[in-house]
This record gives structure tokens, C-alpha cells and sequence, in this order.
């Protein structure tokens, strides 16, 4: 436990399901309190909620499009009316379409990139103007992924998407390092959750992910929430700017592991 974080004050969206919910549980063990975000699964958003003030920190769930500016305003008023104040956000909400490129509809594309994208704009947006106001540090935190830095086929859409998460977050960290408010990223690599579901049910598909990975197998939720949240703790005090991948080395060029080149 990271005893900093007693108290502290969370919004986490994309919190009914997946990696959203492990960060919120977590959280919730940190005793932190936490304003969980949904888009349409309120029940997931409730028993993520349920587990947070089972592990002894405090939840309120919030419906809320997070491309919209609206949306990440009612976020930051849940947290200031239900908690008092705010100190970190992270923007975890997301999607993936797959698509051949040239058969990638505009409104698909935009659909990606408004909630993987710009979702992290406003959010951050929202996050440091109040902490700015307030005169106080903050903690900023952006979901990236491998595919920040791996190319991939089929979902550029995400990959575009995860690159500007990648490049927002460094400039932003370096932007507003001076004030204390630190933004990083995680790059998770494959991991079990419900974006993954179709694909993991799969043997084969299944089999030939985990091939891609040095570690050999697939990560779990509850491995990127502890990046979550040592990155929202004191104890990575001096870091800011970084992607933290937690990618059981997807991203070291599996390629090469027998010596190959
Ligand atoms: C995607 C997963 C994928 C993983 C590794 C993640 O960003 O959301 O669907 O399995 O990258 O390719």
C-alpha cells in the first residue's frame, strides 16, 4: 500500500469493466475515494463501486461521455461535491474497431479517436484547470498502449490514436511540470479483459498472442492497476512524462528472442 494515497480523491473513467475497474478496486485498497465512470454499463460501473468501498475507500459512479466536455465536467463536479477536492485523473476509457483501412468508415474513425483521443484531452484538460485554480499538484494518468510505439494493421485508427496519447502526454507532462502536476501513461500489452474477450476465446488467436509475448502468457488487470498506482503515489515522485509499459515485454521485439537477425 501507498500510504500517500489515503484519502485522495480519483476520477477514473471507463470504470465498469476491464483495466477501469482493477484501478478502481485498487484505489479502493489505497482507501482512496473514487468517482467511477460509465458510458452505458451502470452495472458493472455498481459492482465496481461495491468492490472499491468493500476494500475501504469510498465510490460514487457517474454516467458520462468523456468526448464531451460536459461529460468530464460532471466528473470533476462528482469529485468536488461528493469528495471535496480532486488529486488524480486518469483517463482510461477506450475502444478498438478492426478494419482494413481503406474500408474504415469516417464515423468509425472519428468514433476511436473521440473517445481514445480526445476523451485524454479533455480530460486532462479538465484535471489541470482545476488543479491549476487550486494552486496545487496533481496526477495525471492516460491509458496508452503498446501500440503507442507497435504498428498495428487493421486498427489504425487505435494506433493513431495511442501514438497522440503518447506525444500529448509528454508535452502536457513537460508543459506543466513546473506546477507539480506530473501526467504519465501505460502501455498495457495484452491483457484479460472484456476487449480481449472474442479474441481470447478463441484457442488459436489465444495461443498466437501469448507467442508475442517473452513473458509467455497473458497479463491481468490487477498487474497495470499496480502501475496505476504507484504512478498516482508519492513514491514515483520524480517521474513524469513516461509511458510505462506493463507488456510482459510485448514490446521488446519478440521477434528476436532466439537470436534471430
Ligand atoms: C489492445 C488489445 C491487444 C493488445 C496487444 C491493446 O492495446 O487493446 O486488444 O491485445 O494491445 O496487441
Amino acid at each position: 500500500m501507498y500510504t500517500d494515497l489515503n484519502k485522495k480523491v480519483a476520477v477514473i473513467t471507463g470504470g465498469s469493466k476491464g483495466i477501469g475497474t482493477a484501478i478502481s478496486k485498487r484505489f479502493g485498497q489505497e482507501h482512496m475515494s473514487v468517482v467511477i465512470n460509465y458510458n452505458s454499463d451502470a452495472v458493472g460501473a455498481q459492482k465496481a463501486a461495491d468492490e472499491v468501498e468493500a476494500n475501504g475507500g469510498k465510490a460514487v459512479i457517474v454516467q458520462a461521455n468523456v468526448a464531451t466536455e460536459e461529460g468530464n465536467k460532471a466528473l470533476l463536479d462528482a469529485a468536488l461535491d461528493n469528495f471535496g477536492d480532486l488529486d488524480v485523473w486518469v483517463n482510461n476509457a477506450g475502444m478498438e474497431i478492426k478494419s482494413p483501412t481503406h474500408e474504415l468508415s469516417l464515423d468509425d474513425w472519428n468514433k476511436v479517436i473521440s473517445i481514445d483521443q480526445t476523451g485524454v484531452f479533455l480530460g486532462s484538460k479538465t484535471a489541470l484547470t482545476y488543479f491549476k485554480a487550486q494552486n496545487k499538484p496533481g496526477n495525471i494518468i492516460n491509458m496508452s498502449s503498446v501500440h503507442e510505439q507497435i504498428p498495428w494493421p487493421t486498427f489504425s485508427s487505435y494506433a493513431a490514436a495511442k501514438g497522440g496519447v503518447k506525444l500529448f502526454t509528454k508535452t502536457i507532462a513537460m508543459e506543466y511540470a513546473k506546477e507539480g502536476i506530473r501526467v504519465n501513461a501505460i502501455g498495457p500489452g495484452a491483457i484479460n479483459t472484456p476487449i480481449n474477450a472474442k479474441k481470447f476465446a478463441d484457442k488459436a488467436q489465444y495461443d498466437q498472442t501469448v507467442s508475442m509475448v517473452p513473458m509467455d502468457r497473458i497479463g491481468t488487470p490487477e498487474e497495470v492497476a499496480a502501475g496505476a498506482a504507484w504512478l498516482a503515489s508519492s513514491e514515483s515522485s520524480y517521474v513524469t512524462g513516461i509511458t510505462l509499459f506493463i507488456d510482459g515485454g510485448m514490446t521488446l521485439y519478440p521477434a528476436f528472442k532466439d537470436g534471430q537477425g
